[in-house]
């Protein structure tokens, strides 16, 4: 059996040596695909690959047309937008991620662009403190309950808004329950992104909702760029100068909000939230895992695309 790690965005090297035990120890081989840039090379790698293990790597049709042997994708972390599930249920590939994984590493980044934003990006003037400030948390899976904790020590009030979780969930981590997103927006000085990229949430982070944020809001991103309206968004931030957005993942219009909103918009170069040793170990052992007990068991957990 071949796993083929293709990863354009490499996990760190304890990692991939952790995920080579692991294959190994199955009696499997692996082979390494990093830093491919071009489609091609990822079509031509897949081609024998029994199982692939990838993180924001794009799985489409084509992709699965070319992997003619192939039985399992795992995502390496949470979200799995890049994969086209229905393409994958029809080449008989069972699809699975590895939720939990990462979630602390993108959890911490997100703070390190909420002290950037009300430290006005480090740039010797003075700032604010997010102590006492209303921390909005939308979307309560595995990365907003991250959120949650360490906006604890921070000393923020900490209110969240998921249309799939139910309120006591939230509730018993002390964090306050609110029915809506408009009234999350509405309560929050920040609001931290962290929901999926659906066909449901795609450019619905848009101006009348970012609009309810009292003044000085700030937005920060570390979810998917598909969720945000940025036409919108642009138009919101030129006509409100108090409003700032921080994100992990770089606009299709980053120039335009770079030349537009300097000192209030701030994109990483690359998306970095779940680029730690420890977020790299966690979920690329765990994709390792899931795909020997696959193979050799037929375990399907976390499996989530249909059969
Ligand atoms: C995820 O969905 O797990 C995160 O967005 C991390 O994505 P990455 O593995 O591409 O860094």
């Amino acid at each position: 059996m071949k796993v083929l790690v293709a990863t354009d965005k490499p996990f760190a090297k304890v990692a991939v040596d952790g995920i080579r035990k692991e294959i190994e120890a199955a009696g499997y081989e692996l082979v390494l695909l990093e830093k491919y840039g071009e489609k091609a090379k990822l079509l031509e790698a897949v081609k024998d690959a029994n199982a692939v293990i990838i993180r924001s790597d794009i799985i489409d049709a084509e992709v699965l047309d070319a992997a003619k042997e192939l039985k399992i994708v795992v995502r390496a972390g949470a979200g799995y937008d890049n994969v086209e599930l229905e393409a994958a249920t029809a080449h008989n590939v069972c699809v699975m991620n590895t939720p939990g994984q990462n979630s602390n590493a993108v959890a911490e980044l997100a703070f390190g662009l909420m002290v950037m934003a009300v430290r006005n990006m480090y740039n010797g003037t003075s700032g604010m403190e997010l102590m006492g400030k209303k921390l909005g948390i939308h979307a309560y899976g595995n990365v907003g309950r991250n959120v949650a904790r360490i906006a604890k020590g921070f000393g923020m009030e900490i209110y969240a808004f998921d249309a799939f979780c139910p309120k006591e969930v939230i509730e018993k981590d002390g964090v306050k329950a609110v029915g809506s997103a408009e009234e999350l927006y509405s309560t929050c000085d920040v609001v931290s992104l962290h929901i999926p990229a659906t066909v449901e949430t795609k450019n619905s982070i848009n101006y009348a909702l970012v609009n309810k944020m009292p003044k000085g809001g700030l937005l920060v991103n570390t979810a998917r760029k598909e969720v945000i309206n940025e036409a919108e968004l642009i138009q919101l931030m030129e006509e409100r100068a108090d409003l700032k957005y921080m994100t992990d993942i770089m606009p299709a219009a980053h120039e335009t909000f770079a030349a537009k909103f300097a000192g209030r918009y701030f994109s990483t170069p690359k998306k970095m939230g779940a680029q730690t040793a420890e977020a790299n170990i966690n979920a690329g052992i765990a994709a390792a895992k899931q795909i020997v007990g696959f193979l050799k068991d037929g375990c399907e957990k976390f499996r989530v695309n249909k059969k």
